[in-house]
């Protein structure tokens, strides 16, 4: 037997347990791993309560986790170039990593490079894919000014560090707390709240090139008003503006693959790319990290530890 995340109806952080359930067995083509770190994102939390069901229905018992860092313990037929005991990355779409043991299929998992935390290893797929898309979508580069919202947060953080990478300059809007953090890594912070359009417009007389929301409510529009193309906005939460103003949606399923994760996790390991975490639960705390997050001022990730 081994412990993982169960729900049983759609609900608030009360209807998740740690339940003792067979250990799951790989298939061809999958590999079992000995989860060390999973990261928790927005969306599972909305998938559990019930306001995606329309499009991505649960079903009961459910599971939940996408992003996973392990142990190789077990290979199902036919795989050859992963062995047990190999340490990987990786991610599922059968929301099961919040778990002791994940299978995944082998081509979704790569190796954990040296100088990657198990923390950082097992909350980068979600977060991490999802920046590069959106990065990539708004064609960040050198002479660009970007501006991001919730910069400090999973993706926000690794969106503006992607940009600056690619040589633009970038306006991070984040709360107080995260201005220092953003200064550190070479992004100017900027409050949001009322007067947000003049203080960007203060922080970039040269004008915004691009922009990237990961907040939703009215940053397409702000957008717009800083005179930004649509074709330069991407939003991965607003999706109503986006159709109404024709602007991009590239998100996670855009770069979800772990050929990305693997050039993320090797900009991690040279010290290029920083996975903020900001806390670590064991399993059975699930109730309390997702109480977290959905406070929505985590910087970086929240991380679950079996
Ligand atoms: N489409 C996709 O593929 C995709 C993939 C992943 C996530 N998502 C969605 O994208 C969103 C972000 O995900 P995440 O994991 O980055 O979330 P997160 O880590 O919970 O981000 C929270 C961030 O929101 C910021 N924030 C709070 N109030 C704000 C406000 N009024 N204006 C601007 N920022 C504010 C916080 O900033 P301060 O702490 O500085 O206040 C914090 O940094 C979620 O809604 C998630 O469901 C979509």
């Amino acid at each position: 037997m081994a412990r993982a995340i169960r729900f049983d109806e759609y609900g608030g952080v009360d209807v998740l347990r740690v339940a003792d359930v067979p250990r799951p067995a790989p298939g061809p083509g999958q590999v079992l791993v000995e989860v060390r770190a999973a990261g928790i994102n927005p969306g599972e939390a909305s998938i559990r309560q019930g306001f995606l069901h329309e499009r991505w229905p649960a079903t009961f018992p459910s599971g939940q986790g996408s992003d996973f860092a392990g142990v190789v313990a077990g290979l199902g037929d036919g795989v050859e170039e992963i062995a047990v005991g190999d340490e990987v990355m990786g991610f599922v779409h059968t929301r099961s990593s919040h778990a002791e043991y994940v299978v995944a299929e082998a081509s979704d998992v790569t190796p954990r490079p040296d100088g990657v935390s198990w923390e950082a290893a097992g909350a980068l797929f979600v977060a991490g894919t999802t920046a590069y898309a959106a990065v990539a979508a708004v064609c960040a580069r050198e002479g660009d000014t970007v501006v991001v919202s919730g910069a400090a947060g999973g993706v926000g953080s690794l969106a503006v560090q992607l940009a600056l990478l690619a040589g633009a300059k970038v306006i991070g809007l984040a709360g107080p707390a995260n201005h220092a953090w953003l200064h550190e890594m070479g992004a100017l912070p900027v409050a949001y709240g009322e007067g947000v359009l003049e203080r960007i417009k203060e922080a970039a007389p040269e004008g915004v090139h691009a922009f990237v929301d990961t907040f939703g409510s009215g940053y397409v529009e702000l957008a717009l008003h800083l005179g930004i193309h649509p074709g330069r906005i991407d939003t991965i939460i607003d999706f109503e503006a986006a159709a109404k103003y024709n602007v991009k949606t590239e998100g996670n399923t855009a770069a979800a693959s772990a050929g990305v994760l693997r050039e993320l996790s090797l900009l991690v390991g040279k010290g290029l790319l920083e996975v903020p975490i900001a806390r670590v639960y064991p399993l059975d705390e699930v109730r309390e990290a997702y109480r977290e997050l959905e406070r929505r001022h985590t910087r970086g990730k929240i991380v679950l530890r079996p």
